[in-house]
């Protein structure tokens, strides 16, 4: 009876075992989808909570070989000032404080963006992260302003760039350049991924600072 009743229980522990193992299979398929659709989510809200002032100007990062083009470019002193407008996860920032020592104040609207930042420059106290619309932003301090923004935020920043900078000041643009203010050096990274353009201005030695010309070429 014992043995008939092995025989009899056998396929259906085999039965349990595999069904164990389709679900097993099907956790670890559904997890990861899971996480990637929370994450989805958390992007699509923190991007629709702040739309209206960002508008084209989402949460995209700028790449390392990009920021590194951007650093061997324009030397900083320990000290000096780099703000990025629309400082997205900090990362300009950080990298620019590891190889320079520069101050950083970065502003961004995203809340998940803001937290990234906060997250990865929590250890550097030469670093603030504000939750600020760049556009109300104090430049005057600023020896460096970087962004990596969109057309259409460009156009707003322009009218504003030149007149809050301090003399002298260096702008550099990710990807689109300040309408009609001449650059005094085009930095094109050698990526083929991450080429596209970085533009470099340099304001004038006088009050208010305008980028007229090459001034000072880098
Ligand atoms: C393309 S990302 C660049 C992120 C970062 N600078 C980088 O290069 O990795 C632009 C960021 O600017 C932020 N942003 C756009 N308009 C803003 C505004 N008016 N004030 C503050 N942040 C803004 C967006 O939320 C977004 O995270």
């Amino acid at each position: 009876m014992k043995r008939t009743g092995s025989w009899i229980s056998l396929p259906s522990q085999a039965g349990k075992r595999g069904g164990r193992r389709v679900s097993y299979w099907l956790v670890l398929a559904l997890v990861p989808a899971a996480v990637l659709f929370v994450a989805s989510l958390v992007y699509l809200c923190s991007t629709a909570s702040v739309y209206r002032v960002t508008q084209g100007a989402l949460f995209v990062t700028t790449a390392r070989v990009r920021v590194n083009a951007f650093l061997d470019a324009v030397p900083m002193r320990k000290g000096q000032l780099l703000v990025d407008l629309g400082c997205g996860d900090g990362r300009v920032l950080k990298w620019a404080y590891e190889r320079y020592g520069v101050r950083g104040i970065g502003y961004e609207l995203n809340p998940l963006a803001y937290m990234a930042a906060r997250l990865r420059c929590r250890r550097v106290r030469e670093i603030e992260i504000k939750r600020e619309n760049f556009l109300d932003a104090d430049l005057s301090e600023a020896d460096v302003v970087f962004c990596y923004l969109f057309p259409d935020v460009m156009n707003r920043l322009v009218r504003r760039i030149p007149v809050a900078v301090k003399p002298g000041a260096t702008v550099v643009s990710a990807n689109f350049p300040l309408p009609g203010c001449p650059a005094s050096r085009i930095l094109r990274p050698e990526s083929l991924l991450h080429g596209e353009p970085i533009y470099i201005y340099q304001a004038g030695p006088e009050a208010p600072a305008p980028f007229s010309s090459p001034v000072h070429p880098l």
